[in-house]
């Protein structure tokens, strides 16, 4: 019988444990997180969302204080085409997250920055360029593309004297979205370097409608593995979302997946950036807890614990300090359902919105409880201490889980099994 540890995934000449820790922004997947996975072999990632928020907590600058400062008089204005990010800041506080990540890294394995282009910052083009520079001067091993088609990322950085050397990869859905990619980005003469498929069942904003249920990452995989044969293209392919066990990640790995990124695992980690309250709420989930909805202003739909704080929340957009969903012209779907909301009750007291969410505020509160579609199987790795809470995992505790168990054993923390 396989395990995980049978496989290897090769960059060029190196091979690592065919385990990815996908990125979980706002500062979920940690530097801690990350550090432990490639101190494993693996891949882990940190993500870039809300960098200079990041920065402040885990370095005590005051870039969100001064930005707050700065746009003050716009707080009650419904105009916020004019909160800009000050670009020289934002490239600070990346290089600080990545560049005291990657001075901490140790072991053979590698970490990446989630970069999501959704997240327009009232400037995409511009705002994603300094985002990916930043982390390639600071010393990056790869960069993931997510939340978006990402036509033209390669472009922004393809005069960046490390554009060939970084890992570069991207998340896709389908494979027509892959198509897409590469034809858009033909003329770089640059391939991505990995290409993760990320089925309906993962955590986070899902790459599908609302009826995501209609769709299985086994089928999805099938076809991107096909096309990438048939192309000759030799890109590593990786699986994504509900994968639970060591064998589920053995199915993929021998039908061709060059690894597998998991992350819903990793929630419950001591190294996990959600708080510790929260973490047992994800033990605690059954299925029908958790929902997949639309408040995300992103259009994208996602998943999420339906006892989120962040549902039905009507608290006034907070653009002036964080703006990080502002389309380029200083609009976020957020700020048309809150205004229209303002507009029936004027005294702007208990607003509830139930349709939109202000995801900055919530995501930077610890407010909005996205998770994978299988967090209600949580409980079921890990054991309960006398006061019915359950027991905090390492990472290196699940990590191991998934690279030598079988026959979708989970070890428990104390050591014993449970199937
Ligand atoms: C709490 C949480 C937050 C996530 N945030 C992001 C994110 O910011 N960007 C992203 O590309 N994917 C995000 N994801 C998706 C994961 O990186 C990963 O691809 C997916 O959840 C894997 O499926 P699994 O959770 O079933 O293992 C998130 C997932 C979780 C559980």
């Amino acid at each position: 019988m396989k395990r995980v540890d049978d496989f290897r995934l090769k960059f060029g000449q190196k091979e690592y444990v065919p385990i990815m820790v996908g990125g979980m922004g706002v500062d979920i997947s940690t530097a801690e997180l990350a550090l432990e996975t490639a101190r494993l072999g693996g891949i882990g990632h940190i993500s870039d969302a809300m960098v200079n928020d990041v920065s402040d907590r885990r370095f005590d600058t005051s870039f969100v204080k001064d930005k707050t400062r700065q746009y003050k008089f716009n707080i009650d204005n419904a105009d916020k085409s004019g909160i800009k990010f000050d670009l020289g800041v934002l490239a600070e506080a990346t290089r600080r997250h990545v560049g005291a990540t990657m001075e901490a890294k140790k072991g053979d394995g590698l970490i990446f920055v989630n970069c999501m282009e959704k997240l327009t910052m009232n400037g995409p083009r511009e705002t994603l360029q300094v985002r990916m520079a930043s982390a390639m001067d600071a010393g990056i091993d790869g960069i993931t593309l997510s939340a978006g088609l990402h036509l033209g990322s390669f472009a922004l950085i393809a005069d960046h004297p490390r554009f060939r050397d970084v890992k570069l990869g991207i998340i896709v859905s389908s494979v027509r979205a892959l198509q897409l990619f590469l034809r858009k980005n033909a003329r770089l003469n640059r391939l991505p370097d990995f290409v993760i498929v990320e089925g309906p069942l993962a955590g986070g904003h899902l790459g599908f409608g609302m009826d995501w249920e209609q769709y299985d990452l086994a089928t999805i995989m099938a076809e991107v593995i096909k096309y990438v044969m048939d192309e000759q293209l030799g890109i590593p392919v990786i699986a994504a979302g509900g994968i639970f066990t060591g064998s589920d990640a053995v199915q993929y790995l021998e039908m061709g997946s060059a690894a597998v990124q998991v992350a819903t695992r990793f929630t419950v980690a001591t190294e996990c950036g959600l708080p510790e309250e929260v973490k047992q709420d994800y033990f605690k989930a059954n299925e029908d807890d958790i929902e997949v909805n639309t408040i995300s202003p992103t259009g994208y739909p996602m998943r999420m614990l339906k006892s989120s704080p962040a549902i039905g929340s009507g608290i006034r957009p907070g653009c002036e300090s964080y703006g990080y969903l502002l389309d380029g012209n200083g609009n976020c779907a957020y700020i048309t359902a809150y205004n229209r909301e303002l507009a029936l009750h004027p005294d702007g007291k208990n607003l509830v919105v139930m349709d939109k969410t202000c995801l900055c505020t919530h995501m930077r509160n610890f407010k909005c409880w996205t998770c994978g579609h299988y967090t209600y199987r949580l409980k079921d790795t890990s054991s309960r201490n006398a006061d019915g809470s359950y027991q905090m995992l390492s990472a290196e505790h699940i990590f191991k889980d998934y690279q030598f168990s079988v026959d979708h054993q989970i070890a428990l923390p104390t050591g014993t099994v449970t199937l």
